[in-house]
């Protein structure tokens, strides 16, 4: 029983009988019972229980629900509205062409369909349930049975009816006493009132205006004028109060509004404009051989700084030449054309080539302990993931194309070739390299800045020199852990191969 109960009222006893409740000790008689009532030919009874009876209307010949056929033609009424829908609204009254698929297509309907569907079936459940069982209803006058408050606690209730055919008071009452039930009672029809009370219909209607009030208000507010500022909700920093330019403020110390640059802060249109840092090559050299190169490499960098990067207009500055400050993209696998891919680049493509180019042949950091560590760690960031952490072109990137590209990966070259060594290989070259890329490795120009480039020329340079160092290398204060180090594993090594010797004895013999 989940309807609300209300007190029950006084039962006038003038008033119309509802039907007559007895009451049932437990489960199987109340069962028994109903199935007697059932075979007498009632079919206006009821059964109370405090717990689901499975069986009970079995027993009682309760017809099954109509409630699934009323969902099942809700849902059946909601998928031809939500077809009908589409099929007017997207094939017919506003047809707008969507990848070049027909205008009615059942495929793109399906979505829409679907959801009115259950919508629709959803709501005629929950309504026909309320239609079916006479819901809402705010009292029951079986509720003025002072006794009957135990059918939600320990006690079971048959009730007959009075609007059955079958049905007379004292036939009723000498019947429930036969069938075995208790504390048998005859149900008037209550006094309280059928409809919903006022004060609720009132409020609900209060409710239903105040709730229009906002729309109200908004439609107002498009049809009039006003001179007071529109309402922020969330006003953010919409209303910031800016300072100019030469204004004071008593904000901070030196009564500026204007705060001064942290010192060391370079301006983006006010980067290190030495172009041969830029570059990696001597541009001053470079220019009485080819000054159209050098137009566009300076192009390149004006472009690099001013709009950071921007290769296109570096492109439009050279407008109608033909090389590129991009080489990765016109790497092609014929190998052919590998040397006009090559940044080193910028250089006018043309037969089997001698690079002429004027490196610079030193890196223009200074090489101290902070840049090292500095293009130590971008190394790691940019670099390693195809070159490996020690650059012998190892890294988890290449280790991974071999895997799964096998035939057509191009792996990383080892950074230790002698052919990247600072006399055949200059330090602007490898600058470059790492500016522009080179045939199949991209450029990094955009994401690492150049004095950062610089560093990890350094780094690669240290990373070269570790390869075949000797101990006189290595500054004196640290020679003697290196020793250490040193027999330390030599140490480990021997007992590992004299421990390998004797298991293999062990296992020949
Ligand atoms: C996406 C992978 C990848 C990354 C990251 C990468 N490289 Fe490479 N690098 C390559 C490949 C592949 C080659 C060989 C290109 C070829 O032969 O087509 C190469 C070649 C080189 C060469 C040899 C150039 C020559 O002229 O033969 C150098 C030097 C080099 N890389 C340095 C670097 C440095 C320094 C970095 C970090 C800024 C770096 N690479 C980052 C893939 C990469």
């Amino acid at each position: 029983m989940s309807t609300p109960k209300t007190p029950p009222k006084a039962v006038d006893d003038d008033n119309v009988v509802h039907g007559v409740v007895a009451e049932f000790t437990d489960v199987s008689s109340l069962l028994a019972a109903c199935e007697r009532v059932r075979d007498a030919g009632y079919t206006k009874a009821d059964a109370f229980a405090p717990f689901p009876v499975h069986g009970i209307d079995k027993a009682l010949g309760i017809k099954p629900t109509v409630l699934p056929w009323i969902a099942l033609a809700a849902g059946g009424i909601g998928t031809c509205t939500a077809l009908a829908m589409q099929i007017w609204m997207n094939g017919i009254d506003y047809q707008y062409i969507i990848s070049g698929k027909p205008f009615i297509s059942l495929p793109a309907s399906i979505p829409v369909a679907f959801e009115l569907t259950i919508l629709f079936a959803s709501f005629a459940t929950f309504f026909g349930m309320w239609a079916l069982n006479g819901l809402p209803r705010f009292s029951n006058p079986i509720f003025t049975s002072p006794r009957f408050d135990r059918a939600t606690d320990d006690t079971f209730f048959l009730f007959l009816d009075a609007k059955d055919n079958r049905f007379d008071e004292a036939g009723a009452k000498s019947f429930l006493a036969d069938l075995g039930g208790d504390f048998i009672e005859v149900v008037k029809e209550d006094d309280s009132p059928k409809s919903i009370p006022k004060f609720l219909l009132i409020g609900l209607a209060l409710l239903i205006s105040f709730s229009l009030i906002p729309a109200l208000l908004v439609a107002r507010m498009r049809v009039t004028k006003s001179t007071s500022p529109r309402i922020h909700i969330f006003p953010d920093m919409d209303f910031s109060p800016a300072k100019d330019m030469q204004q004071t403020s008593t904000l901070f110390a030196d009564g500026r509004a204007m705060r001064p640059d942290v010192p060391g802060t370079v301006h983006r249109g006010e980067m290190i404009w030495d172009l041969d840092f830029q570059t990696g090559i001597e541009l001053e050299k470079l220019a009485q051989t080819d000054a159209p190169r050098v137009r566009r490499l300076v192009a390149m960098v004006q472009s690099d700084v001013e709009v950071g990067g921007d290769e296109q207009a570096a492109d439009a500055a050279d407008a109608g030449e033909e090389t590129s400050s991009e080489p990765a993209e016109e790497a092609s696998s014929d190998g052919e054309s590998d040397e006009d891919a090559n940044p080193t680049a910028l250089t006018p493509a043309a037969g089997p080539e001698v690079d002429t180019t004027p490196w610079l042949s030193e890196n223009p950091l200074p090489l101290t302990d902070a840049v090292l560590r500095r293009g130590q760690t971008m190394f790691g960031v940019y670099c390693s993931t195809c070159h490996g952490m020690n650059g012998n072109g190892d890294g988890l990137v290449n280790r991974r194309a071999q895997r799964i590209l096998a035939t057509t990966w191009t792996p990383p070259s080892n950074l230790h070739d002698e052919t990247l060594f600072e006399d055949a290989y200059p330090d602007g070259k490898l600058f470059s390299t790492i500016s522009n890329g080179i045939r199949k490795m991209p450029g990094y120009r955009a994401q690492i800045g150049a004095e950062d480039r610089w560093a990890i020329v350094a780094y690669v340079r240290a990373l070269q020199a570790s390869q075949d160092a000797t101990l006189e290398d290595v500054p004196e204060a640290q020679r003697a852990t290196i020793e250490k180090e040193q027999t330390d594993v030599k140490a480990a090594l021997e007992k590992a191969a004299a421990e390998a010797e004797a298991k293999a004895k062990e296992s020949s013999t």
